[in-house]
């Protein structure tokens, strides 16, 4: 049965991009059928996973979901498609203020195509606003990442908020899990340890330990438009996007 992981926090900049696109490849590497869904008009994931220029798309998730048609799959490999995303995107909440049942919207569109695959993955805006209501509405998972300060971490407390909200409304998804916390560009020091600490302290267990370091090749990756794990497959940020990847697939795949 297919799995929907929506990675969210409402700052930007805390490294949900860099982590859908990681899981991604190591998972279709290892042969899971996996579907990205940029909900994001900054289209960062589509710009950095599509072969195609974001100026020459046609059609994206916005027709999809606003409109309900087909939705635009890209094929990235054998095992990994992408809905992509562009910048009309961020008219959405306007196009579809007078619409019935917009917090389905993401959801509908996927229950057309879900048996597809066994994973899905949705890279979320930096806002707590309509699209990201309807990821957390479509989600089984809600994985977010954080960096280890004190507004990421303010982010991540309220999306963790509204995650219990949906919850909590049997009409919206009471089946959603607020499954697990990566934290990302980790780089060691007495105020990021004492974050650390206190993330532990509150998420208990769904905190993935170690955090996953910070890394100039992961930006001279994006740069290229590279997976980490082909661009530097020994670097440290690698191992530890290895070790997340095999952690979440053993907590959220394999049941
Ligand atoms: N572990 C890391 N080390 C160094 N830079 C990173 C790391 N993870 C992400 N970045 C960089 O930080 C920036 C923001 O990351 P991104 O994944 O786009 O965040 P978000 O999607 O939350 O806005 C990007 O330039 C990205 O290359
Ligand atoms: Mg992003």
């Amino acid at each position: 049965m297919s799995k929907i992981i929506a990675i969210a926090n409402n700052k930007g900049g805390v490294g949900k991009t860099t982590t859908v696109a990681a899981l991604a490849y190591a998972w279709s590497a290892k042969g899971y059928k996996v579907l990205l869904v940029d909900l994001d008009s900054q289209a960062n994931l589509t710009q950095i996973t599509s072969p195609t220029p974001l100026e020459d798309i046609e059609m994206t998730v916005k027709e999809a979901i606003a409109y309900g048609v087909q939705p635009p799959i890209t094929r990235l490999s054998k095992t990994l498609d992408l809905i992509p995303s562009g910048l009309e995107l961020s008219n959405f909440e306007n196009e579809v203020a007078g619409v019935s049942c917009r917090e389905f919207l993401v959801s509908d569109m996927l229950n057309k195509i879900k048996s597809n695959y066994d994973v899905i993955l949705i890279d979320c805006p930096p806002a707590l606003g309509l699209l990201t209501y309807n990821a957390l509405v479509a989600a089984d998972h809600l994985v977010m990442t954080a960096t280890a300060d004190s507004l990421s971490y303010a982010g991540m407390l309220m999306i963790g908020g509204l995650a219990k909200r949906i919850r909590e409304n049997p009409r919206l998804n009471p089946e959603l899990k607020t499954s697990a916390v990566i934290v990302t560009k980790f780089k060691s020091n007495k105020l990021t340890n004492s974050f650390l600490q206190k993330i532990r302290d509150e998420i208990g267990p769904a905190l993935i330990d170690p955090p996953v370091r910070e890394a100039t090749k992961i930006q001279q990756a994006t740069a290229f438009r590279q997976s980490i794990f082909q661009y530097d497959p020994d670097g440290n940020a690698t191992k530890d996007y290895q070790a997340v990847a095999d952690a979440l697939e053993e907590r959220l795949l394999k049941d």
